[in-house]
């Protein structure tokens, strides 16, 4: 078997060498649209006249045979044959004969790796894409069934202010939708079309790279040669977005493990979506949620890696960029799937609403809403605050709710603080009050929800 470019050497590859620098063992996954670009290139050469129609035809039917082949898992790979493109076109030779070798005219591995990563990309953005808006519909859909519940708020995970849990759920639905955004601008920047560059110089034949883009679907065609074969910004920006939604999954996650344990007791995590202890009978543990938190590092070691690996690279191709392909492969498969499981998982959470109002009978997360009032009385906030942490105080010394204290333990501390004052506090005002935009009052909580749930229903903003 000859390497395409095996005319210029008297030695045969180092076994050693070749099975170091093949890409097969991960770039098969290209196999699909390494044919599909090579399908509407072969359309292009006929066009330029660089093919007859007979010899255009050989090649596409030679082309979905070995489609057909691979997809039913009776084509063979072999490290020898370095990478997805010289299998394809050895192959198309070996199957139709020598018309199979035009099939590279013009075209280069480089202008051919580059639109076949972009191809694949831009499928898996969708299926990530969808997988991330699902998500989101669940999270609404719980806010929704849960609306009215109220939790304490944290702060440096200390009990703060009384929160809807819609509005602590929706939190989640924003960060997600930034991330929808930041994919699909990434998406943008993908679509260009890299074919047509050839080596690095660009296509001496009169190819349409216009129509090229149009049969493959990308929005541009790239306007420099050396840039369109050596960059791989689209594949940073994807990693950095993902990557991002990584973290977000993860600080769910994080939240998930914690209120269900015995500390918190707010939710319970459906049990098929736990495990036990080979040791502890009593064990249920939310192992899910927390191999998300744990994946969050490879995505971060993605990025890393495609940022490292471009920094010193002089243009154009470099072999360097070979190394693009199984990272980003890895971290489609884990976002994917982290957003796939989640979802599911959540859909069948459920709250503990016992421990949640348990939780909400400390009344300290309340005291913000004394000074509040006493600044309606028009006590400077600076003042204000200074009392009722004196309250608090002076609640905490005799061991009660600082709700108890009796008119002379207030008046000692500040006449305007009186017992009927005290008694209008309570986590349903504290929440009605806040009903500037953004606040967790339940009107602004219903009225994003609705905001969510009509641009969920509606199509993705691509
Ligand atoms: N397997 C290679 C890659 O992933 C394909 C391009 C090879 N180009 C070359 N000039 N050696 O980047």
């Amino acid at each position: 078997m000859h390497k395409r470019w095996s005319g210029r050497f008297s030695q045969a590859m180092d076994p050693q060498a070749a099975a170091f620098g093949a890409s097969i063992p991960f770039d098969h996954a290209l196999a699909r649209y390494d044919i599909e670009a090579s399908l509407a290139y072969s359309e292009a050469l006929q066009q330029a006249g660089l093919l007859t129609r007979t010899e255009a035809q050989k090649i596409v039917r030679g082309l979905r045979g070995i489609a057909r082949q691979i997809e039913a898992g009776r084509f063979r790979f072999r490290v020898e044959l370095e990478d997805i493109h010289t299998h394809i076109e050895q192959a198309l030779i070996a199957k139709i004969g020598p018309v199979g070798g035009k099939l590279h005219t013009g075209r280069s591995r480089n202008d051919q790796v580059a639109t076949d990563l972009r191809l694949f990309c831009l499928d898996h953005l969708k299926q990530l894409q969808q997988g991330l808006r699902q998500l989101q519909k669940t999270l609404v859909k719980k806010a929704e069934q849960w609306s009215g519940v109220i939790i304490p708020g944290y702060t440096h995970l200390q009990r703060a202010q009384p929160v809807l849990l819609a509005h602590h759920l929706l939190a989640y639905v924003e960060m997600l939708a930034r991330d929808e955004e930041r994919l699909t601008q990434a998406e943008t920047r993908t679509s260009v079309l890299p074919l047509g560059a050839g080596a690095l110089a660009g296509n001496p034949f009169p190819i349409d790279r216009r129509a090229l883009a149009r049969k493959l679907g990308f929005k541009a065609v790239a306007s420099n040669s050396l840039d369109a074969v050596s960059d791989r910004d689209f594949a940073v920006e994807i990693a950095a977005a993902a990557t991002l939604l990584m973290v977000h999954l993860s600080r769910l996650s994080e939240e998930l493990i914690l209120w269900s344990s015995q500390e918190f007791g707010f939710i319970h995590l459906p049990e098929s979506f736990c495990t036990g202890s080979s040791m502890m009978p009593q064990k249920i543990n939310p192992d899910l949620p927390e191999l998300i938190r744990g994946k969050t590092g490879r995505a971060v070691g993605t990025l890393m890696a495609l940022l490292v690996m471009l920094k010193g690279l002089p243009l154009a191709y470099n072999k360097d960029l070979q190394e693009d392909k199984d990272p980003l492969f890895d971290l489609f498969a884990t976002v994917t799937s982290s957003v796939t499981v989640l979802s599911s998982l959540l859909a069948q959470t459920e709250i503990n609403r016992d421990a949640m109002s348990q939780a909400m009978q400390d009344e300290t997360m309340l005291a913000t809403d004394l000074a509040d009032q006493l600044v309606r009385q028009k006590v400077p906030f600076r003042q204000a605050h200074e009392i009722t942490a004196k309250i608090i105080r002076a609640a905490e010394q005799k061991g009660i709710p600082f709700t108890q204290l009796k008119k002379n333990d207030l008046a000692r501390i500040d006449k305007r603080v009186t017992p009927a004052l005290l008694k209008e506090l309570t986590p349903t005002r504290s929440v009605a009050n806040r009903k500037t935009t953004g606040g967790t009052a339940s009107a602004n909580v219903k009225r994003e929800l609705a905001r969510h749930k009509k641009r969920l229903r509606g199509r993705r903003s691509s």
